[in-house]
């Protein structure tokens, strides 16, 4: 889409499997009682860095090309804006620059569209959540292991770098015509698939990303950004209602729950997390 106007088919690349391959969370630690979150960085100090990678983001010809691309996505959806936003995975902003620039694009999103946006990682730090609700943000306050449903609003679904698993679980949830409603900014589909071929089908199960595949329009993003690790791999992935429709018959009725029996399941379950969504949700009514 960086040509303008074309979709751009997307192939193999190598970085790209290093990306699904480093995606396991079991080394992200939770945040526990003694977390600082990062050292002394007061909030306000972090909220000004914020709004100051947010400019440079958005100043940025990463910036301009993506908001080039949602808008040929949009146009090819015939749709006119971006109500919801939902985002897993983000990681911890306050001491990860990749997860701070992340961020700045999702205010970017957020900013331009007048978007609502629904924001769950668990490593997430009592400061983290307090700035998060200062922009706005309604921070999800229990582990939907990726499983929340859209409603009928077309929703941007934002996972930087986040497990496949998750990824799955998600179209899961989902798995009907609303996804033409669902614009995905994930790592590349078409990726996961490539590497997919390579492993055991044991080791990682992923029906859902593989059976919806042949009917994703993937769109490359130019990985252009000034680091470039915070936005490899990620693409943006439409469901189109002329392919939509060409499903077999069956296809969204075939629906089971995902197990992962043995795989390594490279995202945090609503068990692990207990502990802190329960620390960290101070009402139950506001999730
Ligand atoms: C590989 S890291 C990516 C972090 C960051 N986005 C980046 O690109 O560096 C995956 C992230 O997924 C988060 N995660 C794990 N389980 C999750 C869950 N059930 N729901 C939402 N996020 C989850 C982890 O805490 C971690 O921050």
């Amino acid at each position: 889409m960086q040509d303008r106007g074309e979709f751009k088919l997307v192939t193999y690349r190598k970085k790209r499997l290093l990306c699904v391959r480093n995606s396991h969370n079991a080394h992200v630690p939770l945040p526990d009682d003694n977390d600082n979150d990062s050292g002394n960085t007061s909030c306000e100090a972090l909220f000004g860095k914020l709004l100051e990678a947010e400019t440079e983001l958005r100043n940025s010809s990463f910036g301009d090309d993506i908001f080039h691309s949602l808008k040929d996505s949009l146009s090819a959806l015939n749709i006119d804006g971006i109500s919801e936003i939902l985002c897993y995975g983000l990681g911890s902003f306050s001491c990860r620059r990749s997860s701070k620039y992340q961020l700045a694009l999702l205010l970017s999103l957020k900013n331009h569209y007048g978007s609502r946006v629904h924001i769950y990682d668990p490593v997430f730090t009592p400061k983290e959540i307090q700035l998060l609700e200062r922009f706005d943000f309604n921070v999800i306050k229990i582990n939907e292991e990726g499983k929340r449903i859209i409603e009928d609003n077309v929703t941007l679904v934002y996972m930087p770098h986040c497990s496949v698993h998750l990824t799955n679980n998600f179209l899961y949830a989902n798995w009907s015509k609303i996804l033409t409603k669902c614009i995905l900014l994930t790592n590349s589909f078409s990726a996961i698939e490539d590497h997919s071929k390579f492993r055991n089908y044991m080791l990682m199960p992923i029906d859902y990303i593989l059976r919806i595949r042949p009917y994703v329009t993937e769109i490359a993003l130019k990985n252009n950004f000034t680091y470039e690790e915070v936005f490899h791999d990620l693409n943006i992935h439409i469901f189109l209602e002329r392919d939509i429709v060409t499903v077999p018959r069956d296809f969204w009725s075939e629906r089971e729950e995902p197990s992962y029996g043995d795989a390594t399941i490279d995202y945090f379950t609503a068990k692990q997390t207990e502990p802190v969504d329960v620390k960290n949700r101070p009402n139950e009514d506001e999730t």
